[in-house]
């Protein structure tokens, strides 16, 4: 699922078939939210009630072409309910990627929605980036 927030209910309206789907939701919003729902991955899920993952929110479409040229995978933080990790684990390496898992989708989901700004600020310092963490050995 990646539409601007705002247009999320009405995309999801105008397809059928989706019903308990695996979803995997992408969105970021920048503006005030408009809905009840803990994050915008929870507003999708209660319209389609799969298993939701919430991925690919902090990357940049513009240099998924690049991801296969640099010296390490960069990560991809992703957030899921239990039966939605296979999905974003899966999709994240398909696109080159090595998925790093946060946490349930209560609280992940929206942690990564509202860490938007910091990608946001990162961005216009450096332009569109490639992140990756790793536990002290690593580096
Ligand atoms: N681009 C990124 O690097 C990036 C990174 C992380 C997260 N995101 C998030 O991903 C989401 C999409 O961003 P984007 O950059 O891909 O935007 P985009 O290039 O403007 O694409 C938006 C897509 O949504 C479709 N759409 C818009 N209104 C619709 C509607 N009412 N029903 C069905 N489809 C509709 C558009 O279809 P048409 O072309 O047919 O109009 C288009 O394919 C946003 O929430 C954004 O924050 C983007």
């Amino acid at each position: 699922m990646a539409v601007a927030a705002a247009h999320i209910r009405e995309a999801l309206d105008a397809v059928a078939g989706l019903a308990g789907q695996p979803t995997i939701d992408a969105c970021n919003i920048y503006t005030g939210r408009h809905d009840n729902s803990r994050s915008l991955s929870h507003q999708i899920q209660s319209i389609i009630g799969g298993p939701t993952a919430k991925a690919f929110s902090t990357n940049f479409a513009s240099i998924y072409a690049q991801v296969g040229d640099q010296r390490v995978a960069p990560n991809n933080l992703y957030a899921a309910d239990d039966a939605a990790r296979q999905y974003a684990e899966q999709l994240s390496i398909d696109a080159g990627f090595a998925p790093l898992y946060i946490g349930p989708l209560d609280p992940g989901a929206r942690l990564l929605e509202d860490g938007a700004g910091l990608t946001r600020a990162l961005a216009a310092q450096l332009g569109p980036f490639f992140y990756r963490y790793a536990p002290t050995r690593e580096f």
